[in-house]
C-alpha cells in the first residue's frame, strides 16, 4: 500500500495500543516510502498520535502561534454574520472537528437564530469528539451526532444530514496538504455537498517569514517536542530506535512555495533500525527527514482554488492585521464555467 497526499490525516488515529489496523499499516507504509529513499519525508498526519494532538492542543495557546487565536477572534467578531450569510435553517458539520473549541462560537450565533440545531463533528479522534460532545451538552436545542471519521474516505456521512448544511473547515487545516491533493480534497468535499449548502473554511494568509519561522519554531520548545514525537511513535509502533535527541527541529519559510517547512535534521553521522521493516535507514549528519508542510494563501490564490473545485466564493472576513482568513463559499445550482 502506498500512502497518496490525498490521505493526509486520513489515517492518523490515537496511536498504538488503540490505533487500528488499517492505521498501523498505513504508518508502515508511510515509513517505508518516506524513509527508504534520497530525499527522507514522513506525511504529516504521523504527527498526530494521542501525544501528538496533545502537544498541538499545546501548540495553538503559544505567544508565537498566531493562527488558533486570530481565527477564533475574527469568530468572536463575526460569528453572527456568518451564520446569517450561511442562510437558515441550516444543519451545521465540521471536518476536523477536534474539541470543537471555535466553533462553540458559531454554534451559540446560530441557536440565537435557530431554536433547534443539528451538529455533526468528524474527526479521527473519539477522545476529542467526546470533550466536544461533553462540552456542548449545556446547548439547549443543539443535537450532536459525533462522526469518528476520515476524510476523504468518509465524506459520505455528509449525504445523510438533511436539509441545507454549513460544512466547516477551520483552522487552516487545508494548508497541510500540498497544492494537488488540497483542490483533490475540496473537489471531494464539493462532492458530497449539494447546491444552496455552504462551506466556510479559515486559512492562513501568507505573511513575512519573521512572523511565520517563530510561530513553527517557539521559545519554549513546544513544537520541536511536537516535531519529534513523530519519532518517538516510529519507535513504538514500528520498532525503531530513533533517539530523537539524535535529531534537531528545523524550520524553514520556503518562499518559492509559499510554505514553512518542518523538518527533522540528524545532528549526527547514524544508522536507526525499524524492526517491522526489517529495514535499516541511514543518515547523514546534516540530512532532513520532511515531516510536515504549512502553506501560507494569498487572496487570489484561494480564490482560484475554490473556483477550480466548484464552489462559488460569497464573502471573506479578515482580522485587523490581514494575517488570517474566513471564506464563505456556496455550491451553485449549476456548475460554474
Ligand atoms: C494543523 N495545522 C493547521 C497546523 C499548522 O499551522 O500548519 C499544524 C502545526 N504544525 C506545527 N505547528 C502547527
Amino acid at each position: 500500500m502506498t500512502m497518496g497526499q490525498t490521505d493526509l490525516f486520513s489515517a492518523a488515529g490515537e496511536g498504538a495500543p488503540d490505533a487500528d489496523a488499517a492505521t498501523r499499516r498505513a504508518v508502515r507504509a508511510a515509513a517505508a516510502e518516506g524513509l527508504l529513499r534520497a530525499d527522507k519525508r514522513l506525511p504529516a498526519w504521523l504527527l498526530y498520535d494521542a501525544r501528538g494532538s496533545a502537544l498541538f492542543e499545546e501548540i495553538t495557546e503559544l505567544p508565537e502561534y498566531y493562527p488558533t487565536r486570530t481565527e477564533r477572534a475574527i469568530l468572536a467578531a463575526h460569528a453572527g454574520e456568518m451564520i446569517e450569510a450561511a442562510g437558515l435553517p441550516v444543519a451545521v458539520a465540521e471536518l476536523g472537528a477536534g474539541t470543537a473549541s471555535k466553533t462553540r462560537l458559531l454554534l451559540a450565533a446560530l441557536l440565537e437564530r435557530q431554536p433547534r440545531a443539528v451538529y455533526v463533528p468528524i474527526d479521527v479522534s473519539p477522545t476529542a469528539l467526546a470533550i466536544a460532545e461533553h462540552a456542548l451538552a449545556r446547548f439547549a436545542g443543539l443535537a450532536v451526532h459525533p462522526m469518528v471519521g476520515r476524510y476523504p474516505e468518509d465524506l459520505a456521512v455528509l449525504d445523510a444530514i438533511p436539509g441545507r448544511r454549513l460544512l466547516l473547515f477551520l483552522g487552516s487545516n487545508l494548508g497541510n496538504y500540498d497544492p494537488q491533493p488540497a483542490a483533490a480534497l475540496l473537489a471531494a468535499v464539493r462532492s458530497h455537498l449539494r447546491p444552496g449548502d455552504a462551506f466556510l473554511i479559515g486559512t492562513d494568509l501568507r505573511k513575512a517569514g519573521g512572523v511565520l519561522v517563530p510561530a513553527y519554531d517557539d521559545a519554549a520548545g513546544v513544537t520541536a517536542r511536537f516535531n519529534k514525537n513523530v519519532l518517538v511513535r516510529l519507535n513504538r509502533e514500528l520498532g525503531a530506535d530513533f533517539d530523537p535527541q539524535a535529531f534537531r527541529h528545523l524550520v524553514r519559510w520556503n518562499s518559492a512555495a509559499s510554505r514553512v517547512e518542518l523538518y527533522l535534521q540528524s545532528a549526527r553521522d547514524q544508522q536507526v533500525h525499524l524492526r517491522a521493516l526489517d529495514a535499516a535507514v541511514r543518515f547523514t549528519a546534516g540530512e532532513r527527514i520532511h515531516t510536515e508542510s504549512s502553506y501560507k494563501f494569498t487572496r487570489a490564490g484561494l480564490r482560484a482554488l475554490f473556483r477550480g473545485a466548484g464552489f462559488r466564493w460569497e464573502r471573506s472576513w479578515e482580522d485587523p492585521r490581514r494575517w488570517f482568513a474566513m471564506h464563505l463559499l456556496r455550491v451553485p445550482a449549476r456548475a460554474l464555467r
